[in-house]
């Protein structure tokens, strides 16, 4: 089959161009067409077999319910068992416009256009192209994302063709799909209306029309065990080829971590490739650099997302790294892909780029040079520069000799030692800072400026114990052993915390 392309402008003589595609829909083919949100692939949702071509087009399960389109609210009444108040409501506010809302079905629409279900999905696009079409084809149009299974849907005519050329009849190219991302979808059929899909009408703006709203707890939650209501959410999605990271934090962080990894691929022969806000892409040093618009900007992103997952396809990048876009409105839709897209792999860079860990104690010659050489002995250690520091130093004093013998006891040897003050000079933005006591890290904070609530913790603490390590000062050999007992059990969480956070 050889699929057609009919480029659409948004006038009188470009709209003839539909009449064409209308008869296809009509006649039981199938056509790609534009919508606000993404590109769907359009066939009549009354006809069964119409479904199950758009099924075996995309490679899509059938178990996976179609959207159907409409042109006028009518059209919703003839396809459902009753219409509540609340989809009365949402369709003021909303339609035409991104939002998809799931309603109980009447015999109109088969079961093949919904997956075997006995609800169905509905929306009326706004594009002027997409309803024009769905008037001039007289049908209701079944339609879900113009994309391969399993690809990212598709935001310009382009993509759709790449993906189902010679599989469908004809692609209407009506430009860039104008949001990039599909409708958010509303279940309307349960007790409390719920989100089965994040997009740009967001969970407040919906509450600010109907009350109260839930969002399907299989979205917030990465759990194998949960299945999403939604059952198109439970595939794998949006996923480029490489391997997608998604890296969070403060901004100079990420892009040191980034970079860092770019420079280990290049050693490794790994191109690598990044997905960059505007502010920041010119910072990274990877192959490939894509930018996706400014941080400030969610519109842009959301526009451009799905694009640049596709063209990493096209390029030998094996390893993507995406800023995160976090925040509110539409930045939870892009989010939610992303992470699907990342297969939720995420890394916080502001962890991430510890390289030097300090102990720091009263004169820094007893428990913190133990704990510093009880770190140096363990395997997992060696990426990191560690060093023992006092709070106040008077003078240089040597290694509490009763802590000597207790390393020398455990096979560990120390070389020259003295004790060596704590000063803003030993901190940078990848250090890190351990105390044994609450009072310790309170006086670091207060004496040195770039200590902070960020850098600056209590070594049980952070590794989730309760108590404090022990003061073993003033007491036997015996005491100096359980404390390094002690400490070298915590090193281990400690140890243990790092890697995860690699
Ligand atoms: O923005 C959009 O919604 C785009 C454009 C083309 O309108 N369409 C789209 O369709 O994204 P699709 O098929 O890729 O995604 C539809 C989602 C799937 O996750 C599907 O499982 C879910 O809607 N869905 C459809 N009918 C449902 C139903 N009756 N109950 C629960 N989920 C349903
Ligand atoms: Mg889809």
């Amino acid at each position: 089959m050889e699929t057609l392309i009919l480029k659409v402008d948004k006038s009188s003589e470009g709209y003839k161009k539909l009449d064409i595609a209308a008869r296809i829909i009509k006649e039981g083919g199938l056509v790609a067409f534009p919508t606000e949100t993404v590109y769907g692939l359009g066939g009549d949702a009354k006809n069964p077999k119409s479904c199950k071509k758009i099924y075996k087009a995309k490679g899509r399960p059938s178990d996976n319910p179609l959207i159907v389109h409409i042109a006028e609210f009518r059209q919703l009444e003839d396809i459902v068992e009753e219409v509540p108040d609340t989809a009365r409501e949402l369709a003021d506010a909303f339609w035409p416009g991104p939002l998809t809302m799931i309603l109980k079905k009447n015999k109109v629409i088969p079961k093949q256009t919904t997956g075997g279900l006995d609800t169905v999905a509905i929306r009326m696009p706004n594009d002027d192209i997409a309803r024009e079409l769905i008037l001039r084809s007289e049908c209701l149009i079944a339609a879900p994302s113009a994309n391969v299974s399993g690809k990212p849907s598709p935001t310009i005519a382009d993509h759709v063709y790449n993906d189902l050329s010679g599989r469908i009849d004809a692609v209407i190219d009506g430009g860039h799909a104008v949001i990039g991302l599909e409708s958010t979808i509303i279940d309307l059929t349960s007790d409390v209306p719920t989100i089965l899909r994040p997009g740009a009408i967001t969970k407040e703006m919906l509450e600010r029309v109907i009350g109260r709203v839930e969002i399907d707890s299989a979205l917030l939650i990465e759990d194998e065990e949960q299945k999403p209501k939604a059952p198109g959410m439970k595939y794998k999605h949006y996923a480029p080829k490489a391997d997608l990271t998604i890296v969070e934090g403060n901004a100079s962080k990420v892009v040191v971590y980034v970079n860092s990894k770019v420079v280990a691929n290049k050693d490794k022969g790994v191109v690598t490739g990044v997905i960059a806000s505007d502010e920041n892409a010119s910072r990274y040093s990877a192959e490939v650099v894509k930018t996706i618009g400014s941080i400030e900007d969610e519109e842009a992103i959301a526009h451009n997302l799905y694009g640049i997952l596709r063209e990493f396809d096209e390029t030998d990048v094996k390893e993507i790294y995406s800023e995160s876009f976090e925040g509110d409105g539409i930045r939870g839709a892009i989010m939610n892909r992303l992470l699907k897209a990342a297969g939720h792999k995420v890394i916080n860079a502001d962890k991430e780029a510890i390289t030097r860990i300090i102990f720091a104690g009263k004169n820094g010659s007893s428990r913190s040079p133990m704990a510093s050489y009880i770190l140096k002995s363990m395997d997992a250690s060696k990426d990191y520069e560690i060093l023992s520091r006092g709070i106040l130093v008077q003078f240089p004093e040597p290694l509490n000799p009763k802590v000597e013998a207790v390393l020398a006891s455990n096979g560990i040897e120390v070389g020259d030692f003295h004790a060596v003050e704590l000063t803003d000079n030993d901190i940078n933005s990848s250090t890190i800072i351990f105390t044994m006591e609450e009072s310790h890290k309170d006086k670091i904070i207060e004496k040195l400026e770039k200590a902070n609530e960020e850098n600056t913790f209590v070594l049980p603490t952070y590794v989730g114990d309760e108590l404090e390590i022990l003061n073993p000062y003033g007491g036997g050999l015996q005491l100096y052993g359980l404390c390094f007992e002690a400490l070298k059990e915590t090193l281990n969480k400690l140890v243990n915390i790092l890697n995860q956070e690699r």
